[in-house]
């Protein structure tokens, strides 16, 4: 079993202390990596667990960070690359953005699943204000700092039609995934919640009650919404990350340039997006633009499928106010 813990490097870092912790947790076979263990709730693959644990235990959140927190496959790459974006305009001009020569995800690591995973924390202390962060983990599984600071939290939430159908495509590209198994089987164990992080409705909906609750500190978007009006959200992001456009920048169309630059289609079309590999994992760069469109489960799901999932939200997200 010690395999199972070794990360992207074939390294395995967990304490014996922690590989016992992670042994006594439940745990099934899944359709994205071989193992998942049902760890605070949520699923997680055995090479996580170091940089997952090492981040709970040892993050400090300062009050002006800006976390950016996703379910996988919910549009993290384009959140990224508009906060960047945002942030940083007095820096970069669009024409000299770092987008265009480095993947969002390199100029935006995860904290979690990447910088702790790689003992890489020490660089944190060297980011600029505000500090740009990622994660995946769900709300309840935040380390205290988080919750406690004054930092703020942009949550972007998708339909689990369409982020199934998008993870079932991307899985089939990590290195480190599990043998392929049927969109039937992989779309069994989804229902059941299994998956890297899930059950999503669990995770989507932490972050939707928190952000109800606090609404000064967590940004709650959703994939979809963007899709539609990404002027009007781009200008709710940089509000709530205390860097709102000046009506100057407005006139001159800065919010309408912005959203051209990190479109689905630009972003898809960098050669930097194009080529290469991440910085971690393995995973192709291209592998984070597929579609980008919201609806294109209706061209992998039968009715029948669509249907069980529908009622299953029904009943998950149920008088949450969510699926409104
Ligand atoms: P599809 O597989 O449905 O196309 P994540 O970034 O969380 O890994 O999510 C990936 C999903 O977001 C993929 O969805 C991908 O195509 C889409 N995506 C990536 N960049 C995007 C962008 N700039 N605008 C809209 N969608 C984007």
């Amino acid at each position: 079993k010690s395999v199972e813990f070794q990360n992207s490097a074939g390294e395995n870092q967990l304490s014996k202390e922690d590989q016992e912790l992670v042994l006594s947790l439940p745990r099934v076979k899944s359709w994205d990596y071989a193992f998942l263990y049902q760890y605070q709730g949520f699923w997680c693959a055995s090479n996580c667990f170091h940089g997952i644990l090492s981040f709970q235990r040892h993050f400090q959140a300062k009050d002006t960070d800006i976390l950016l927190v996703t379910f996988p496959k919910s549009g993290t790459t384009w959140l990224k690359a508009l906060t960047y974006t945002i942030a940083n305009r007095s820096r970069y001009t669009l024409e000299n953005s770092p987008l265009l020569t480095t993947p969002s995800h390199d100029l935006v690591p995860f904290t979690d699943v990447h910088i702790y995973a790689d003992n890489k924390s020490s660089t944190l202390e060297d980011l600029p204000t505000p500090r740009i962060l990622a994660i995946h983990l769900p709300y309840a599984s935040l380390p205290h700092s988080i919750i406690n600071s004054n930092c703020r939290i942009v949550y972007l939430c998708r339909n689990p039609l369409d982020q199934f159908i998008s993870y079932w495509h991307f899985i089939s590209k990590v290195p480190q995934a599990a043998d392929p198994v049927s969109i039937d089987e992989a779309f069994e164990m989804f229902c059941q919640g299994v998956q890297m992080f899930g059950p999503i409705w669990d995770h989507e909906l932490g972050y939707w009650k928190a952000s109800l609750e606090k609404s000064n500190k967590i940004l709650f978007l959703k994939y979809e919404d963007l899709k539609e009006d990404i002027i009007y959200y781009i200008k709710k992001l940089a509000d709530f990350i205390g860097c709102p456009f000046n009506n100057e920048e407005e006139a001159q169309g800065v919010i309408e340039e912005i959203s051209k630059f990190c479109s689905f289609d630009n972003m898809k079309n960098l050669e930097v997006n194009q080529i290469g590999k991440l910085s971690y994992f393995g995973i192709e760069n291209k592998a984070y633009f597929r579609k980008g469109k919201v609806g294109d489960w209706t061209n992998h799901l039968t009715p029948s499928m669509s249907k069980r999932l529908d009622n299953l939200m029904e009943e998950k997200f149920g008088d949450s106010g969510l699926m409104t």
